[in-house]
This record gives C-alpha cells, sequence and structure tokens, in this order.
C-alpha cells in the first residue's frame, strides 16, 4: 500500500500526536500527518503541528454549544441532519430516551461536527486519528468519515483496558479501582463511547507504591508505542472486520 495520509483531531499535550509524527519521521510508519484539528484553541497539540509545518484548525465546540443555547435551538442546522436516523443508530442513551435533551444533545453535536467537517474538506485522508480529542462523535459525523461500514477509518486510543473503564478518566477509573493491571487500548470507533472494535492493547502492573501520577506516565508510554504500531497495521491492510457472536470485532492479519 501506498504512503497513507492521517488527519490527527486533539484536544489537549498532543503527545500521541508527537508519537506519531516521530513514527512518520524515522520510517517507523509509512504515512503523513496532513492537518491537525482541535476542539480546543489552546491544544499544545496546534503547536506540535505548528513546528512540523502541518495545517491545523480549531472547531470551537463550546462557542457552538453557547451559541445553541442562546438562541434557544433556534439555529440553521445542516440540510442533511437526520435527527431520527441518528436517534435509531445512536449507542450514548438508552433506546427509550428519546426528548429534548437527547435531542439538543445530536443537534448541538451536528453543528459542531458540520464545523470540523468543513475544516477536514480539504484534506484527503485514509484515516482519522484521534489522539486525545476528547469529545465523543455522533452517527452525524462517523457516517460522513466511514463511508464503507466494512472499512471503518477513525481511530481512538483510550487509556484503559476497554471494555474496562470507558469515559473521560482511564487512568484514574483503573486506580481507583484499586486494579493490579492498567493499559491502554486502540479502537475503531462506532456509535457508542469507546466500544468500537478493538484493534490493539498494552499492559502494565500497578504496583503497591504506584500513584495516579506513575500510572498515568506509565500508560502514556505504552500509548506512544501502541498507536503508531496500530496505525501501521492499518497501512499494511492487516486489519479486516469480522463477526463474533453479537460484536463487531478485528482480526489482524500476518504480515505478507
Ligand atoms: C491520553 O492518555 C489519551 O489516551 C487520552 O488523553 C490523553 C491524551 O494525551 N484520551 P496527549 O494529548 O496525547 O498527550
Amino acid at each position: 500500500m501506498a504512503r497513507i495520509k492521517l488527519g490527527v483531531l486533539v484536544s489537549g499535550g498532543g503527545s500521541n500526536l508527537q508519537a506519531i509524527m516521530d513514527a512518520c519521521d524515522s520510517k517507523q510508519l509509512d504515512a503523513e500527518v496532513v492537518f491537525v484539528g482541535s476542539d480546543n484553541p489552546d491544544a499544545k497539540g496546534l503547536d506540535r503541528a505548528a513546528k512540523a509545518s502541518i495545517p491545523s484548525f480549531v472547531t470551537d465546540y463550546d462557542r457552538i454549544r453557547r451559541n445553541y443555547l442562546e438562541n434557544q435551538g433556534a439555529v440553521m442546522l445542516p440540510e442533511d441532519f437526520d435527527l431520527e436516523d441518528i436517534l435509531e443508530k445512536q449507542c450514548l442513551f438508552p433506546e427509550q430516551e428519546t426528548g429534548q435533551r437527547v435531542q439538543s444533545f445530536f443537534r448541538i453535536k451536528a453543528l459542531a461536527e458540520r464545523d470540523l467537517l468543513e475544516n477536514m474538506k480539504p484534506f484527503s485522508f485514509d484515516l482519522l486519528v484521534l489522539a486525545g480529542f476528547m469529545r465523543i462523535l455522533s452517527p452525524y459525523f462517523i457516517d460522513r468519515v466511514n463511508r464503507d461500514p466494512e472499512k471503518p477509518r477513525i481511530m481512538n486510543i483510550h487509556p484503559a483496558l476497554l471494555p474496562s473503564f470507558p469515559g473521560l478518566d482511564g487512568y484514574a477509573d483503573t486506580f481507583d479501582y484499586g486494579c493490579k493491571v492498567g493499559g491502554c487500548t486502540v479502537h475503531f470507533v462506532d456509535y457508542g463511547e469507546d466500544s468500537g472494535p478493538i484493534v490493539g492493547q498494552k499492559s502494565f502492573d500497578i504496583k503497591p507504591e504506584d500513584t495516579l501520577e506513575t500510572v498515568r506516565s506509565k500508560g502514556l508510554e505504552l500509548e506512544w508505542a501502541l498507536f503508531p504500531e496500530c496505525i501501521r497495521l492499518f497501512s499494511e491492510n492487516r486489519l479486516i472486520l469480522e463477526q463474533r457472536g453479537h460484536k463487531r470485532v478485528v482480526r489482524v492479519l500476518p504480515p505478507v
């Protein structure tokens, strides 16, 4: 396969972005980062992109949400926004929950995601990498990136051994639970929260002398190795989706 193009979304420090850019530079990865996007204008990841002369943009989720609320929802939704279709697909709220709160949630998501898609439009890319992007993506966005459901192309890294501890702070949840093993997971993004098919995982021991801080730093170090490895499997066309019971899983093909 030819060198692949990566789009990367970040919300914060961007150390995973850095690890991916370094893996591209050192040819460990036959890929290039073609854009970096963020929901946070102050993300340090944006500075890392600038330093590497990679184009970047910001979709200001907070501003978009405020604007929606200030105008009591009287804002122009994307023309192709189909609330019913989204409510049917989403796996974030219980099926029977379809009231105003849930509807506003998906309307605001679609407004922000339309902006994200507009910002991404100038760039062609093979894989969209969520490298510490702290926003949930809705079916509106996912369907417009994953044009072929058999070939998902949004990859996320999560700071826990999924399916344990989905959500915002996997390392804290792992540590607070008293786990003796922690880890990180790379998975494709689906309509749920951190629930998509797992591509790869790495684990580490949690010793009695560990603190939340040491757990975070052990985990992050593994993330920097895991993410490029998983992107590499994608670039080598070695990730195949298959059905196992009720679950879609990734089968990793051996190298050719
Ligand atoms: C990582 O721990 C990632 O797993 C989580 O957020 C953190 C991002 O770190 N989702 P960085 O921005 O890549 O330094």
